[in-house]
């Protein structure tokens, strides 16, 4: 049965964790309890105060074990991904707190088996719920094209892709990715390795099973853009002639052909050698097929009448918006191929 409120933990407190703090404080049907911080700077801060809000007598705290031993329904996940998430998401999952994941692990696939296992475990410790959600993996290559499919008579191929332009929407992703590196040299060691698609590989194994088709294989393609003259970038400088931008591909085969393809085109700026026309920051569905379908999702316009990068406060959003289905769900891992239709609470307020 569903609830009137439900008592929230946001834990950490980064980009998305911000959009889902903010959400939690001014959404009606949530009651925040609690906000787990890493950063020293922020222990003790009122969470209004982190958000630009007015105080709610919440303050952050790095004390995982009291948030632990706290009474709530839900804590929205959004620390830094890594190995070690594994275990205060199990442990809160154990004390009987559903747990909404930015940080993954998205979906258990077979490349992840034995975090499923133990997730699955402190689910049924728990009597809670795990869903893993997020813009991409969870959203756009995932839920909307398999959504999308419901307008198709055949579908031939899938194509989804991410496209940011860095400079106008800095993220600490830039230097981590390889933006500066010498071309042949990224080429050589691509800093998303050709394993990365295995933490991609739960969105398109959920349209392929979703088709009722199996992926036998995906395939990684990488090829870069130089930049023409030296960038500067809010994190530094990419020099001339070095990497500028990158288009990664990541294609899903079922019956020996391409059924999904990701693409994913990262540039800063577009003073690059080659510049991909491939315009505004946004995600873009292309079903080929019969009738042919396209779709494109961005952020609504700024006051200069550009559209913004939005992936990152999306992926708190998305989180944020499924929690009351979560706790109202039985226990155990929730997809969205056994979630249904969400029905986000308490966003019309007049
Ligand atoms: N699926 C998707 O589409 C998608 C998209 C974007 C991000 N994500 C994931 O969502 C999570 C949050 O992303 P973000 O962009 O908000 O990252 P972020 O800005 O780096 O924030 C992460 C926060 O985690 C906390 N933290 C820092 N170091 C940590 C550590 N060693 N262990 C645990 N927590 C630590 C900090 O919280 P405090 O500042 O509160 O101390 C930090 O602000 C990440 O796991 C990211 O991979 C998923």
């Amino acid at each position: 049965m569903s609830k009137n409120s439900y008592r929230v933990i946001q834990w950490a407190t980064g980009t998305v964790g911000k959009a889902s703090l903010k959400y939690f404080i001014e959404n009606p049907v949530i009651e925040l309890v609690g906000v787990y911080v890493t950063n020293p700077d922020k222990f003790g801060v009122d969470a209004g105060d982190l958000v630009g809000l007015p105080k709610t007598g919440i303050l952050a705290t790095n004390d995982a074990e009291a948030l632990i031993a706290l009474d709530a329904d839900c804590v929205l996940f959004a620390a830094t991904s890594g190995p070690a998430i594994l275990d205060p998401i199990c442990r809160l999952l154990a004390s009987g707190k559903n747990v909404v994941s930015t940080a993954g692990p998205f979906l258990p696939n077979k490349w992840f088996a034995a975090d499923a296992e133990k997730i699955e475990a402190a689910c049924r410790a728990g009597n809670s719920s795990f869903h893993g959600c997020g813009i991409h993996p969870g959203f756009s290559g995932d839920l909307l094209p398999l959504t999308l499919a419901r307008l198709m008579n055949r579908i031939d191929c899938i194509e989804v892709t991410e496209i940011i332009d860095k400079l106008r929407n800095p993220m600490i992703y830039t230097e981590i990715m390889g933006f500066g590196a010498d071309p042949e040299e990224l080429l050589a060691n691509p800093r998303r390795s050709p394993e990365t698609y295995k933490y991609f590989y739960s969105s398109m194994e959920m349209i392929a099973t979703g088709l009722g088709k199996e992926i036998e294989k995906v395939t990684v393609r990488l090829e870069v853009a130089k930049a023409k003259n030296d960038i500067v970038h809010p994190h530094g400088v990419v020099k001339k002639g070095m990497v500028g931008g990158q288009h990664y591909e990541w294609t899903a085969w079922v019956e020996g052909a391409p059924l999904i393809v990701y693409h994913f085109y990262w540039q800063l700026g577009t003073d690059l050698d080659p510049l991909w026309e491939e315009g505004e920051a946004k995600y873009r569905v292309v079903i080929k097929g019969d009738p042919p379908l396209e779709c494109h999702l961005m952020g609504g316009k700024d006051a200069d009448g550009r559209h913004p990068f939005l992936g990152l406060p999306w992926t708190g959003l998305v989180g944020c918006t499924v929690v009351p289905q979560i706790c109202d769900a039985p226990a155990g891992v929730i997809s969205h191929l056994n979630l249904g239709v969400v029905q986000p609470r308490g966003l019309v307020r007049r």
